[in-house]
C-alpha cells in the first residue's frame, strides 16, 4: 500500500512492488500478475510528493518501477479504478495491458508540479496515444475517464468495478509474452514524420518560456521520437533533473497550500448540507453567487427591492443557464434542475426556513445595516448571516444586534460563478460552528475557502490595494498604462492592471480604493487618474470606453487624462528615462508594495498562514500559479533579504511609505528566515 489517502508511491510502495512482481517472475505457479490497488478509488495518485527531494545526480532510468515492470517475462495487468496519475500512469503503462473502469481519472498532471513525468510517462505516452494528445495531456494537466482512454487506446479494456479483478486476470492470461511489444518500443501509433514536424511546429509555439517545465517535457517526447524509447528515457532523465527548481518549488508550496486553507483550529465538523441559500441583491454579484449555488443544487430564493429589478435579476439568471445549454455545458435535465430551485421574491416571505443568506446590496453600510436587522428578525436562529461586502468593516455592520455571531463575510470574486476563491471572513464575534458552515458552504460550491479575520479590504483586496496605487504612481513618473500593462502581462497576469481596472469598472475601482485609502491612509499613492477618467465618463468596458477603447488601445484619446494626471500630481520627476524601465523594473514596483502589505497581515495575525495569501493571491487576483502566490514569489524568487532590501530601496528614493518594509518583513530579512515563515 502507498501513502495515505491518495495511494501515492512511497520509496516503500516501490519497492514492496519491485520485490513481489520479482517473486512472481521466479515462482513457476505463477502465469501472470495484476497490479490493483487496496485503496478505493485510487490506483495510484502519482510519486508522493512530501518525499520530493532535489536530486543531486541523474540516475539510471531502466531502475524505475515502470521499467521494471516492462522488464517482467510475465504478463502483468494493470486494474484501475479510481485515480490513476502521474507516477500512477507510469507505473500503469509499465505493464503489459490496462483495465479500467469508465470513471477513473488518468492523466500526467506533473507539470502542474514544475516537474516533468519522469518514470517515462513522456516516452510511453505518446507511443501508446500518440504525440499530439499525449502532449495535449500534459500541458492541459487535466485527467481522462476511462472511457476517454479507451477510445484512445491507452486503456485497453474497460469493466465495472465488481469485475476489475476477473477481467485483469482472464487479459494477463490471454496475454502472448512471445508477440507482446513494450510500450516503450511501440511504433504503430506514432503519428506520420510528416505529421510529427507540424505538431512539432505548432507545440514550439504553444510552450510557455516562463514555464521551463512545458520545454523539457517536450524536449524529452522529441528526443524519445527521433532517437528512440530508450534514448528517450535518458534525455527525460537529463531534462528531469535539470527542472528549474524555483518553478518547482513555487508549484508544490501551491500544491500544499491549496489543501491546508481550509484547516482552522477550533472549529467542529459541521454534519448538515446546505440546502437552500437566500441572495439578497440580484446585481452583478448576487446574480453570480446565485448561479453558483444553482449549479451546485442549492435551492436560491433571490431577493430584490422591487419587481421590476427582480425580474431583471432572475432574467440574467435564467438567461446564463441558456446560454450554457445552447454551449452544451450543461444538459436540459441540469438546465432544468438548476430554475425549478430558482425562486425571487421582493419580501422576507419564506426566509424563515433558509439555512443561509447572503447580502450582495449596493456598498452603503447604512443599506446593509438594515439589511442585516431586517435578516436578524425573518431568519431562524440557525441561519448563516453571510455580506459579500467588499470592503466594509463587518463588525459595523451589526454591532448592535443579538445575532452577531452568526454573521460572516463570504466575499465571492467577480465573476461570483467562475472565481474559485471564496474568502470567508470572521468579525470578533462570529462563532466557529459559522466559521464551520462557511467552509461547508465553499466545499458545496467547490470554491476554495481563505479564512481571514476581519480589516478594511480582508485578504486580497487589502494586499493589493497597493498594487493599483503603484501603477498610478508610475504614470505620473511618466511610464505610460500600456507599457505597465505589458509588463504585468509579461509576468503572467491575464491583463495588466488598467486592463482590469476596464473590466471591473472605474467608478467601481474608485469606490474601492476611496475605502483602502481611508483606511490605510499612511501608505496610500493618492493618484487622480482614475478619478480623470471617471469624470471624462470613461468608466470601462460596460461603456465601451476606458484606458482602453472596446478593448483596444487608445493612445490619443487618454495622452490629455495622463498628462491632467501628471499635472495634479506636480509633475513629479520621474524614476528614470521611460525606456530604461525594463519589465522586472515595473513589476518589482508594483508587487514588491503588495509582498509587504501581506506581510503586514501576517504581522497583524489576520491569516491562520502565511500560505493562504498565495492562495488568495492565486484564486482571487490571478497572481500567475507558476509563481507559487505572491509571498511564495517574493521567497523563492528573490529570497527574505533581497525582497527587503529593493523594498527599502525603493522607499528611500521614492519617500513612499508603500515602499517602507514593515517589522515582519525585516525581521524575516534580519533572521535569515522564510517570508513564509510565520517567524
Ligand atoms: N503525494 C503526497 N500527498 C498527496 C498526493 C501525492 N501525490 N496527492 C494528494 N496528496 C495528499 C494531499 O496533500 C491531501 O493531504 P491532506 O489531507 O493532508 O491535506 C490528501 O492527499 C488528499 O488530497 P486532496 O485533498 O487533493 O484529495 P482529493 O480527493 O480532492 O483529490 C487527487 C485527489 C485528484 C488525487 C489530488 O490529490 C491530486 O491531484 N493529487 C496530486 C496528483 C499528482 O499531481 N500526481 C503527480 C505526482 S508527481 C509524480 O507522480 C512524479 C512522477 O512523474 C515520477
Ligand atoms: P449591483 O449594483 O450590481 O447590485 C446591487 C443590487 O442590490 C441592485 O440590483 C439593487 O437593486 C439591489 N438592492 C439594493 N438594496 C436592496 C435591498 N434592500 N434588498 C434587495 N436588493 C437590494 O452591485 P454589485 O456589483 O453586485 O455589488 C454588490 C455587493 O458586492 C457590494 O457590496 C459590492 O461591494 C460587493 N462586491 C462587488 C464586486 C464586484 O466586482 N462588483 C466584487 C465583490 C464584492
Amino acid at each position: 500500500m502507498g501513502s495515505k489517502p491518495v495511494n501515492a508511491v512511497s520509496s516503500h510502495l516501490k519497492s514492496s512492488i519491485e520485490e513481489k512482481v520479482s517473486e512472481a517472475n521466479k515462482d513457476t505457479n505463477v502465469k501472470a500478475i495484476v497490479l490493483m490497488s487496496a485503496i478505493p478509488g485510487f490506483f495510484i495518485a502519482g510519486a508522493d510528493i512530501t518525499e520530493f527531494k532535489p536530486k543531486t545526480k541523474t540516475e539510471d532510468p531502466t531502475t524505475r518501477l515502470p521499467s521494471r515492470l516492462e522488464g517482467s517475462t510475465k504478463p502483468i495487468v494493470a486494474a484501475i479504478d479510481g485515480f490513476c496519475l502521474g507516477g500512477g500512469l507510469e507505473t500503469a503503462m509499465g505493464c503489459t495491458a490496462r483495465v479500467a473502469t469508465p470513471n477513473s481519472r488518468l492523466g500526467l498532471p506533473e507539470l502542474n508540479l514544475g516537474i516533468i513525468p519522469g518514470w517515462g510517462g513522456t516516452q510511453r505516452l505518446p507511443r501508446l496515444i500518440g504525440v499530439k494528445k499525449a502532449m495535449e495531456l500534459m500541458l492541459t494537466m487535466k485527467p481522462i475517464s476511462g472511457k476517454e482512454a479507451h477510445d484512445l487506446k491507452l486503456v485497453d479494456q474497460l469493466c465495472e468495478s465488481n469485475q476489475l479483478l476477473s477481467t485483469a486476470i482472464q487479459l494477463a492470461l490471454s496475454i502472448d509474452m512471445s508477440k507482446n511489444i513494450k510500450s516503450l518500443h511501440r511504433q504503430d501509433r506514432l503519428e506520420s514524420k510528416a505529421e510529427l514536424e507540424q505538431i512539432f511546429a505548432h507545440l514550439e509555439k504553444m510552450v510557455d518560456p516562463r514555464q521551463p517545465q512545458q520545454r523539457q517535457a517536450l524536449n524529452a517526447v522529441k528526443a524519445g521520437v527521433t532517437r528512440g524509447g530508450d534514448e528517450g528515457l535518458v534525455a527525460e532523465e537529463e531534462e528531469s533533473f535539470n527542472v528549474h527548481k524555483p518553478t518547482a518549488k513555487a508549484l508544490q508550496h501551491l500544491f500544499f497550500a491549496e489543501r491546508a486553507t481550509s484547516k482552522i483550529p477550533n472549529v467542529p465538523a459541521y454534519n448538515k448540507k446546505i440546502n437552500s441559500v437566500g441572495v439578497i441583491g440580484g446585481g452583478t454579484m448576487g446574480g453570480g453567487i446565485a448561479i453558483a449555488c444553482l449549479e451546485n443544487g442549492i435551492k436560491v430564493t433571490l431577493k430584490e427591492v422591487n419587481q421590476k429589478f427582480l425580474d431583471a435579476g432572475l432574467e440574467r439568471i435564467k438567461n446564463t443557464f441558456k446560454s450554457k445549454l445552447e454551449r452544451k455545458r450543461i444538459n436540459q435535465k441540469q438546465f432544468d434542475a438548476a430554475l425549478n430551485n430558482l425562486t425571487g421574491t421582493v419580501s422576507y416571505e419564506g426566509f424563515q426556513t433558509l439555512d443561509c443568506v447572503i447580502e450582495a446590496v449596493l456598498e452603503i453600510v447604512d443599506l446593509k445595516k438594515s439589511v442585516f436587522k431586517d435578516l436578524s428578525k425573518h431568519c431562524n436562529k440557525e441561519c448563516i448571516l453571510g455580506t459579500n461586502t467588499s470592503t466594509i468593516d463587518i463588525e459595523s455592520i451589526a454591532s448592535d444586534l443579538d445575532c452577531r455571531d452568526r454573521i460572516i463575510g463570504l466575499h465571492f470574486f467577480s465573476p461570483a460563478n467562475v472565481m474559485p476563491l471564496l474568502e470567508i471572513i470572521r468579525t470578533s464575534h462570529t462563532s466557529n460552528e459559522i466559521i464551520a458552515a462557511g467552509l461547508q458552504l465553499s466545499k458545496q460550491l467547490r470554491k476554495t475557502p481563505v479564512v481571514v479575520k476581519n480589516c478594511v479590504g480582508f485578504a486580497v483586496n487589502r494586499i493589493f490595494f497597493p498594487y493599483g496605487g503603484a501603477a498610478g504612481f508610475l504614470v505620473d513618473r511618466g511610464v505610460h498604462p500600456y507599457r505597465i500593462d505589458k509588463a504585468l502581462k509579461n509576468f503572467g497576469f491575464g491583463v495588466g492592471p488598467f486592463r482590469m481596472s476596464d473590466i471591473v469598472g472605474l467608478d467601481v475601482g474608485v469606490m474601492t480604493s476611496n475605502s483602502m485609502k481611508g483606511a490605510y491612509s499612511d501608505r496610500a499613492y493618492d493618484g487622480q487618474l482614475k478619478q480623470i477618467m471617471v469624470d471624462q465618463k470613461r468608466l470601462g468596458d460596460k461603456v465601451g470606453r476606458g484606458y482602453y477603447v472596446k478593448g483596444k488601445p487608445d493612445e490619443e484619446g487618454i495622452a490629455d487624462l495622463i498628462k491632467a494626471s501628471q499635472n495634479r500630481a506636480n509633475n513629479p520627476k520621474p524614476l528614470k528615462n521611460q525606456n530604461e524601465f525594463t519589465d522586472a523594473d515595473i513589476q518589482e514596483i508594483l508587487l514588491l508594495p503588495v509582498v509587504n502589505e501581506a506581510c503586514r497581515v501576517v504581522q497583524e495575525n489576520l491569516v491562520y498562514r502565511v500560505s493562504d495569501l498565495d492562495v488568495a493571491s492565486v484564486m482571487g487576483m490571478n497572481f500567475p500559479r507558476f509563481r507559487g502566490g505572491i509571498v511564495a514569489w517574493a521567497d523563492v524568487f528573490l529570497g527574505a533579504k533581497k525582497t527587503f532590501e529593493k523594498l527599502d530601496r525603493l522607499y528611500q528614493e521614492t519617500g513612499m511609505e508603500m515602499f517602507k518594509p514593515c517589522e515582519y518583513l525585516k525581521k524575516c530579512a534580519d533572521n535569515n528566515k522564510s517570508l513564509e515563515s510565520g517567524l
